[in-house]
């Protein structure tokens, strides 16, 4: 049994400085990886984000490998209230005064009823996914072919995709077309300055253009009144209340006031599953699969054609997913390799143990416990080569898909009312693999141009199939 290694620094200077390495100067991954090496140990005590007295105390102890981490999913013996973002919550004023669903511990008796609600808006709209997704899919790659033709040499997909998550999930949930409405084509626009002052002080380093000084003067200093955004947020309760049978439901079968019907269901479509689709999901995975390259997009796309319908991806997607081993491993590499959200928190229920690959440490009732995800899904012990991106990877190896955790629940698991996996995780993972059928159906190849990143790619002129 072992002292957590580590220590706070000076009260107020020590989290400063260790915001700064996290930010600017080292970044996220490094900054995990320097102190693992410096304390050799996958658990100790660091300040997390955001560090200014302003904020909540941010000490914590991070937990960063296979043995250790997965204690933050385990419902009973942590308390998941107002930690969604770590010991940063921000103001209900965001949303409507209404506590969503995300800050909710699974003890409070809200969050079983909120989350058999979110269940149920997916479940309702199920037959409607996929259509959506095709139309929007083909609405956006049209849109990229049509700036590729016009003479440009390569195509900004990032507002492309967003545009596609926005359009998919406002018509099959909202079930109305936001650009026959008063949103017109800027639901994606409101959504991000919403989402982005909301998060500002947990956002990454350099998500403005600012210098990193100047930055964290404008963005981690205090949190940011919601009243840099009301206007945004109330054109976007106008489009929501367009949700009738959602909204119906909400109101009959939850008990929920239609106010507070609006707010939550906003958040789960506006933030939960667009920013993940929008920011993450999309995104992600056309960069890792047009870096993985020609040979490979080649092998994939076989699997595929020969297991769908090309003429109707969305009618033949069910009955053809058992005959796509490849695909379904590729989905949950590239979410093994960058895991879409980064961050979990909970605060140990009562005194505990917790246990490294190599320790045992006792850890106080309350204390915030933080895992990063860059850092346990490359666990050495547990992955081999974990920094290859390596698509087979799963293939017939159903035990190591449990040790992929990107829905805050083990890979092998569904989402309960009783935990705080993600609700829409088998959701997401189907439409991340639909996703990559319709390229595919659409393309043999693409190819990115050299300046893409992650969350921004930009495509290169190509041949149709
Ligand atoms: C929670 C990821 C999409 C609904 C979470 C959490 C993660 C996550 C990591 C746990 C947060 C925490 O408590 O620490 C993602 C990603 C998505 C996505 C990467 C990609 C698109 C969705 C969708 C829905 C959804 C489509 C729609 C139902 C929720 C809800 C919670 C949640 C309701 C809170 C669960 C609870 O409190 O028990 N998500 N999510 N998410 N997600 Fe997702």
């Amino acid at each position: 049994m072992k002292e957590v290694p580590g220590s706070y620094g000076l009260p107020v200077v020590g989290a400063q400085k260790d915001n700064l390495d996290f930010l600017h100067l080292q970044g996220e991954v490094e900054f995990f990886k320097s102190r693992v090496a410096r304390y050799n140990s996958t658990v100790f005590k660091v300040n997390f984000i955001p560090g200014n007295p302003a904020f909540p105390d941010p000490r914590g102890i991070a937990l960063l490998d296979q043995s250790s981490f997965p204690v933050l999913l385990d419902s009973s013996k942590v308390d998941k209230t107002n930690v969604f973002t770590g010991s940063y919550k921000a103001s209900d004023d965001f949303t409507g005064g209404y506590r969503v669903l995300s800050y909710l511990d699974t003890t409070d008796p809200k969050h079983a009823t909120l989350k058999n609600f979110a269940f149920e808006v997916l479940k309702r709209n199920g037959r409607k996914f996929l259509p959506e997704f095709q139309s929007a899919f083909h609405a956006a790659f049209d849109a990229a072919e049509s700036e590729l033709s016009s003479g440009k040499n390569k195509a900004d997909m990032a507002p492309l995709l967003n545009q596609l998550a926005f359009q998919f999930l406002a018509k099959s949930i909202v079930n109305v077309d936001p650009l026959t409405t008063m949103l017109a084509d800027q639901g994606p626009t409101h959504l991000l300055r919403w989402i982005g002052i909301q998060f500002a002080p947990v956002a990454p380093g350099n998500s403005t253009p600012l210098p990193g000084f100047a930055e964290d003067v404008v963005i981690r200093t205090a949190p940011l009144p919601f009243l840099l955004v009301k206007a945004d947020y109330d054109k976007l309760c106008e489009f929501f209340q367009l949700a009738a049978e959602m909204l119906d439901m909400g109101e009959k079968e939850f008990g929920l006031s239609r106010e507070e019907a609006v707010h939550q269901l906003l958040f789960l479509v506006g933030m939960n599953s667009w920013f993940g689709f929008s920011a993450r999901v999309l995104p992600n995975l056309l960069y890792r699969v047009g870096t993985l390259g020609a040979e490979f997009q080649k092998r994939l796309g076989d699997e595929i054609r020969a297991a769908i319908d090309v003429g109707d991806p969305a009618g033949s997607f069910y009955g053809a997913l058992e005959k796509m081993p490849l695909l379904k491993s590729t989905v949950l590499e590239v979410f093994r390799f960058d895991p879409p959200v980064l961050y979990q928190y909970g605060r140990p229920r009562e005194d505990m143990v917790v246990e490294s690959h190599d320790a045992k440490f006792v850890i106080k009732k309350g204390q915030l416990l933080g895992g990063s995800q860059a850092l346990v899904c490359r666990d050495p012990k547990v992955f081999e080569e974990p920094d290859q991106l390596i698509p087979d990877r799963f293939v017939g190896k159903e035990e190591l898909q449990a040790n992929v955790f990107w829905s805050n629940g083990r890979n092998t698991k569904s989402p309960t009312a009783d935990d705080k996996q993600c609700a829409g995780k088998n959701f997401v993972e189907t439409i991340a693999r639909f996703y990559l059928v319709q390229l595919f159906a659409r393309y043999k190849t693409f190819e990115l141009s050299e300046d893409s990143t992650l969350n921004t790619p930009f495509l290169k002129p190509f041949a149709r199939n």
